[in-house]
């Protein structure tokens, strides 16, 4: 039969290894240790068969023993708090934290909704490169070098290399897609594109496109206007109106820009529309016949039309949105009010 002391010294080593996890780990313990049959009990009761003389010596052991497994009952009080009845009351039917959701960006939603309503008529979407090659964007649109059409958009150079350009339009997408898909083709091209003009509610230096070619035999002006006409409809309801006015595009020949009646006052007159009665979303016409020789396709036996549209006009025309610069803020009260929409 080990001595008392024998027996206090491997308990202690018990203790010393004991690593609960649970809760129920540490309750098994606190019965086999401290409880009413508990050990220390037991050992404290085993004090009188030392004899008397070493008795002093074995009361301090026991006392110490006995503080070393209150200790570490102590120290791994926190596990019975959170999982026993007996710690802090915790109501599992609360409801819960909301943790609030970000949202789609306007942008983003305003984008997905063009998309889609050329998706539905046969476009499919392709994306390219927002760093491109001056044939790209500029050479294979019948914009050679010295072409003064240059000048209408404010071009970012990368300096690493003269012959890149941040894109001013994702016209060059669909030089892309002319370069490499066959014929007929009907696409629309979203993206960013980028041009150096000074920051303020109506300009910015980067802004989205999304723009549309389809190139195949004996296609119209007649097809561009429908297929125009159906997308207005589409976006800003049955009784919007259009209308087109002649303009220059080098890429196209005829070229126009189309208006809509404006989507506030219906056509009465408001800032919106300058008191017109008319808003001008986008640049459209017969894709030119340069451009198509570019690629390769005689203008003889191919047409096609293209239009571009900015995305941040046709958000701000449909939302009234009447800051450019909101729309890159990321401020969440601005944000929020496109939820759902
Ligand atoms: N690429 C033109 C722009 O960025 C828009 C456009 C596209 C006009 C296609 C006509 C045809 O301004």
């Amino acid at each position: 039969m080990p001595s008392l002391q024998e027996q206090i010294q491997q308990f202690e080593q018990e203790i010393n290894a004991f690593q609960p996890a649970t809760a129920a780990e540490l309750e098994d313990y606190r019965i086999r240790f401290l409880g009413a049959k508990g050990i220390v009990k037991h050992l404290f009761g085993e004090i009188k068969t030392v004899p008397a003389e070493q008795r002093k010596d074995a009361g301090q052991l026991l006392n110490a023993f006995k503080l070393l497994a209150e200790q570490k009952h102590e120290a791994f009080k926190d596990l019975s708090e959170t999982a026993t009845a007996k710690g802090p009351k915790v109501d599992h039917t609360m409801p819960g934290i909301p943790l609030p959701l970000g949202t789609r960006h306007p942008l983003r939603v305003v984008e997905n909704k063009i998309v889609s309503i050329f998706e539905r008529i046969g476009f499919s979407v392709a994306t390219g490169p927002e760093i491109e090659d001056d044939w790209h964007n500029f050479t294979s649109l019948n914009m050679p070098l010295d072409h003064p059409a240059r000048d209408m958009q404010d071009t970012f150079y990368v300096s690493s290399n003269p012959d890149w350009v941040l894109r001013t339009h994702t016209s060059s997408t669909q030089a892309r897609i002319l370069e490499t898909q066959p014929l007929p083709i009907r696409v629309i091209c979203p993206g960013r594109v980028y041009r150096n003009e000074t920051i303020s509610a109506r300009a910015h230096c980067f802004f989205h496109q999304c723009e549309g070619l389809y190139v195949d035999k004996n296609v119209s002006f007649a097809d561009l206007k429908q297929t125009l006409y159906y997308f207005v409809t589409e976006m800003f309801g049955e009784n919007t109106k259009v209308r087109f006015r002649p303009s220059y595009f080098p890429f196209t020949e005829p070229s126009a820009e189309m208006d809509i009646s404006c989507t506030v006052c219906g056509g009465s007159g408001c800032n919106l529309c300058k008191h017109s009665g008319w808003v001008e979303i986008l640049g459209c016409g017969m894709v030119h016949p340069n451009m198509l020789r570019n690629f390769g396709i005689d203008p003889e036996v191919y047409t096609g039309f293209a239009f571009g549209m900015g995305v941040e006009r046709i958000t701000q025309v449909k939302y009234q949105v009447n800051d450019l610069r909101l729309y890159s803020q990321n401020d969440v009260r601005f944000l929020r009010q496109f939820q759902g929409i």
